[in-house]
């Protein structure tokens, strides 16, 4: 009901544009909201008072209230894989229970976390001891997906809180990868952490067996697994593995991959910070689940950032979307994004197995401002295609000295989302060219050039500084984002089947590359492409 009507709506709007909603001086005030410091404006949208009640309205037939207090006590919402969705128990303090199956997982959690302080703790005061002497200097995360991302994504993030040993991540498995980042490091001092909740994953096991290669050569066998720490949910697969069990931090399958920076797959972030750090990091989260659980309707900031969403992509048609961190240290934040909603609302089918009909998830991408500046922003200024921005900035800077600089660089993400918004019309080009002496039809040609339509919406989050509390208030932000949107396209966020037919061909594909088998039975492309690389391979 509520998608015909916001169709309805937006065919009305017609023409609409977004500057002229300003007509009411409080409309910045009424479309952008607060919570616990962070400032979320789409009051530089198409939205207006209707498209709001309806959007509100579309969440409440989806049934979003409902479905979010499923998720947040442990019901089996991910309903293709039969397990509950609890990302939220890896940053709730307690005291009250959270429940699967008639039981509280909450002692489990906080005994993990404090496994993982103890760890992370004796590595950083050298209490825990690489065997052959000395500190770890260095540790290498080896994940990909959701055992990399998050963990890379924050380690960035937080650059300044880092005063631990230093982090590397390796995920590709692009034997360049993991070679470059070896690469100058002692494995005398190195401790490798192989993160992978199934451990089971091709890239992971093959990274993490060239790193025991490397260390075994250097420190010698009986040195190895003391190099060695894992993160999974497999506790078996880690023990077969060979890693020590006291090195080995567990957590339940209700923790999603693309989900799990908050428990032990972030325990290359709790290293690098420290845990009062990493506690810092968790109760923002869970400030951001609070407020999510309890804010009403407009109130609700992952509720509209998803709504906003919808609104562009589902009811006005505009494909993609580009998140735009004004926080060079944010750099790793699109890449994260892209899994976290990508790989979650990617899906055809709704949560009966009927093909959806409507669009689900846009394609996410991004990269810091003001670098994008100088890339791709012309398109999203002139380009033929419209790409709703998701503008973030920080009120506040982390290097004092340098204030003059977050200064510039708050003034660039505004500019942009003013210029975007307002564009330049025919006429201001005409006077511009006017000026430079042009006239008559070479004017005119000129002028076309420097038109900007405006209109192209944009959001913007502001936070006080990028803190830890302030970064997990994001992430959580963005997961409750991706959860809302899921539930108003009736799909499930939680599986990922789309990944698996690559990965079985994959497998396959290897002795054929290696030449051990023939190419018969394959298409007449991959055919001719082995050919060609078993000619120029080595
Ligand atoms: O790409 C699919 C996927 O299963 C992701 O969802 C996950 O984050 C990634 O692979 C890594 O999986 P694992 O942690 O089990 O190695």
């Amino acid at each position: 009901m509520s998608w015909d009507a916001l169709k309805d709506h937006r065919d009305e709007q017609g023409g609409l544009r977004i500057e002229t909603l300003f007509d009411d001086p409080g409309r910045a005030a009424a479309f952008s909201l607060r919570a616990d410091g962070l400032l979320f404006d789409y009051s530089k949208t198409c939205i207006d008072a209707t498209a709001r009640d309806l959007l509100l309205a579309l969440a409440d037939e989806a049934g979003v209230t409902a479905r979010r207090e499923a998720m947040f006590t442990g019901q089996k919402i991910n309903e293709t894989e039969g397990r509950a969705v609890l990302h939220t128990a890896l940053r709730n303090p307690g005291p009250d229970p959270v429940e699967v199956d008639g039981q509280d997982v909450l002692p489990e959690v906080h005994a993990t976390l404090k496994r993982m302080e103890d760890f992370a703790e004796g590595l950083r005061s050298g209490r825990i001891r690489p065997p052959g002497g000395g500190r770890f200097t260095d540790v290498v995360n080896i994940g990909i997906g959701g055992s990399d991302l998050g963990p890379a994504m924050a380690t960035l993030a937080l650059a300044p809180y880092h005063d631990g040993p230093r982090l590397h991540y390796v995920s590709n498995v692009d034997g360049a990868h993991i070679h470059d980042t070896l690469d100058g490091l002692d494995p005398a001092t190195t401790l490798v952490i192989v993160a992978s909740k199934t451990f089971t994953t091709i890239e992971t096991m093959t990274n993490a067996a060239t790193a025991r290669d490397w260390l075994a050569g250097r420190v010698g066998t009986d040195n190895v697994g003391r190099h060695f720490a894992a993160l999974s949910s497999a506790l078996d697969k880690t023990a077969a593995w060979g890693i020590d069990p006291s090195r080995v931090f567990g957590f339940e399958d209700w923790v999603g991959g693309r989900y799990s920076i908050w428990g032990p797959i972030g325990l290359g972030v709790m290293i690098a910070v420290g845990v009062k750090n990493f506690r810092d990091f968790l109760a923002g989260g869970y400030a951001m689940d609070r407020h999510f659980r309890t804010a009403e309707g407009a109130a609700n900031m992952p509720l509209m950032l998803a709504l906003t969403g919808i609104w562009h992509h589902q009811i006005c048609g505009y494909p993609t979307r580009a998140v735009l961190p004004y926080e060079q240290r944010l750099a790793r934040l699109p890449a994260y994004l892209q899994q976290l909603e990508m790989e979650s609302n990617g899906k055809r089918v709704a949560m009966d197995g009927a093909p959806l009909e409507i669009a689900s998830g846009p394609v996410v991408w991004g990269e810091p401002g003001t670098n994008g500046q100088h890339a791709f922003y012309q398109l999203i200024h002139q380009g033929t295609m419209v790409v709703p921005c998701e503008f973030m900035v920080g009120a506040e800077g982390q290097e004092p000295d340098l204030a003059h600089q977050h200064r510039l660089l708050v003034a660039n993400c505004l500019a942009q989302s003013e210029a975007l918004m307002k564009g330049r019309p025919l006429d201001a080009a005409r006077e511009m060219m006017a000026a430079t002496g042009l006239a008559g039809d070479e004017l005119e040609r000129q002028a076309r050039h420097r038109v900007f339509p405006g209109n192209r919406p944009s959001t913007t989050l502001v936070y006080p500084r990028l803190t830890p509390f302030v970064l997990g208030q994001i992430v959580a932000l963005y997961e409750h984002r991706v959860f809302v949107e899921g539930v108003v396209l009736g799909i499930n966020s939680f599986d990922q089947w789309g990944v698996e037919l690559g990965k079985a061909l994959a497998r396959a594909l290897e002795p054929i590359v290696a030449g051990d088998e023939g190419t018969e039975g394959k298409d007449g492309s991959t055919a001719a492409l082995v050919a060609f690389i078993r000619e120029n391979g080595g």
